[in-house]
């Protein structure tokens, strides 16, 4: 029997990033109260119009912001991470993935806050994770899951894609300003990427269900892919001709040399590092949480020729309404 939900008071910490505001919109069809933290409140004013939601811009370094936006909350969502750093040798990885989420055990720890929701990442492993990314990801989630008195839910997806996604969104638009031959790095990576609504569903399933307590979930779609294919299936959803061609392996390690110079690091050494072992579960997506996974084929081809995401996401948003 699925367990009773009741509306809760919820802080939610990198709410307004890709996975965030797929999860707010879900969130408050159960009708739970909203605290989403941000830098800065103005740029994200197209969540205002979400009911049961308050935006509130903090320092997640303060320990006095992060007590005043902890006041009164019951369950605290950590969603905070970076792709890359700005600064190269691990610190702003680790600033971001574990001295935040010790800064936060400690606060929810002072507050009496008793259930925490922790966003990791398929491959985060403290020990033997191949990259930067990967390695503060791992230590973040056991640092997540240190104190006995917090009830702790970690999720460990391969890569996330649906509407506004930084995935199949960044190859569609490589792949619209490269004509004839696209080269691809790490061309036989494999992933098995996971729709957003399904993340989002879980984090919700999980909130009250006491199974899921001090659990670590991988969290995968139904199939594996190379990144070729999913290159190639970008370019085919669009209508684009493209041959795409994979790199050998150093070809693929200078190409991440010379993107990570770039403006806005579209390829990064420690990108290249994470995708060295594959991205993909072991099992099926956990019974626990009662859900079909969507396929890549069937939700990547209704978002990608859209223009704006954010409008799409919108009407998303006031259907479900
Ligand atoms: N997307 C994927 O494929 C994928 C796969 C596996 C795991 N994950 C994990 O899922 C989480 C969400 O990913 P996403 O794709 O939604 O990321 P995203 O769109 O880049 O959003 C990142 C969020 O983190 C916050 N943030 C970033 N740097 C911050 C800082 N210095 N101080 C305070 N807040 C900061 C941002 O908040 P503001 O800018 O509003 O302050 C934003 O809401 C991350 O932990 C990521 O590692 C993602």
């Amino acid at each position: 029997m699925e367990p009773q939900r009741r509306p809760h008071r919820i802080c939610i910490f990198g709410g307004t990033g890709f996975v965030g505001s797929h999860l707010l919109t879900r969130l408050t069809a159960d009708r739970h109260h909203l605290r989403v933290v941000t830098r800065n409140r103005e740029r994200h004013h197209d969540l205002w119009v979400l009911p049961s939601l308050e935006m509130a811009e903090a320092n997640i370094f303060d320990p006095k912001s992060l007590d005043e936006v902890l006041e009164g909350v019951d369950v605290v969502i950590n969603l905070v991470g970076i792709l890359n750093e700005r600064d190269r040798g691990g610190k702003g990885f680790t600033r971001i993935h574990v001295d935040f989420p010790r800064r936060l055990v400690d606060a929810c720890l002072s507050k009496g806050i008793r259930r925490l929701l922790h966003m990791s990442a398929l491959g985060a492993d403290a020990a033997y994770g191949m990259s930067h990314y990967q390695r503060t990801k791992g230590e973040g989630e056991n640092v997540a899951h240190s104190a006995a008195s917090i009830r702790v839910t970690s999720f460990r997806p391969s890569v996330i894609y649906g509407p506004g996604d930084s995935f199949f969104n960044r190859f569609a638009s490589l792949l619209r300003r490269t004509p004839g031959i696209f080269p691809l790095a790490c061309p036989q990576a494999r992933y098995a990427p996971v729709y957003v609504g399904d993340v989002a569903e879980a984090y919700a399933r999980a909130i009250d269900n006491s199974r899921t307590y001090g659990q670590r979930y991988d969290l995968c779609g139904p199939h594996v892919y190379t990144l070729k294919e999913l290159v190639e299936f970008t370019a085919q959803s669009l209508g684009l001709k493209r041959k795409v061609v994979g790199l050998n392996d150093t070809l693929s390690r200078m190409q991440a040399m010379l993107l990570e110079r770039m403006p806005g690091k579209p390829f990064s050494k420690d990108n290249y590092l994470s995708m060295q072992r594959d991205n993909v579960c072991e099992g099926p997506f956990p019974e626990v949480f009662g859900i079909t996974p969507a396929s890549v084929e069937s939700i990547v081809p209704t978002y990608l020729g859209e223009q704006d995401q954010r409008a799409y996401i919108a009407r998303l948003r006031s259907r479900r309404r």
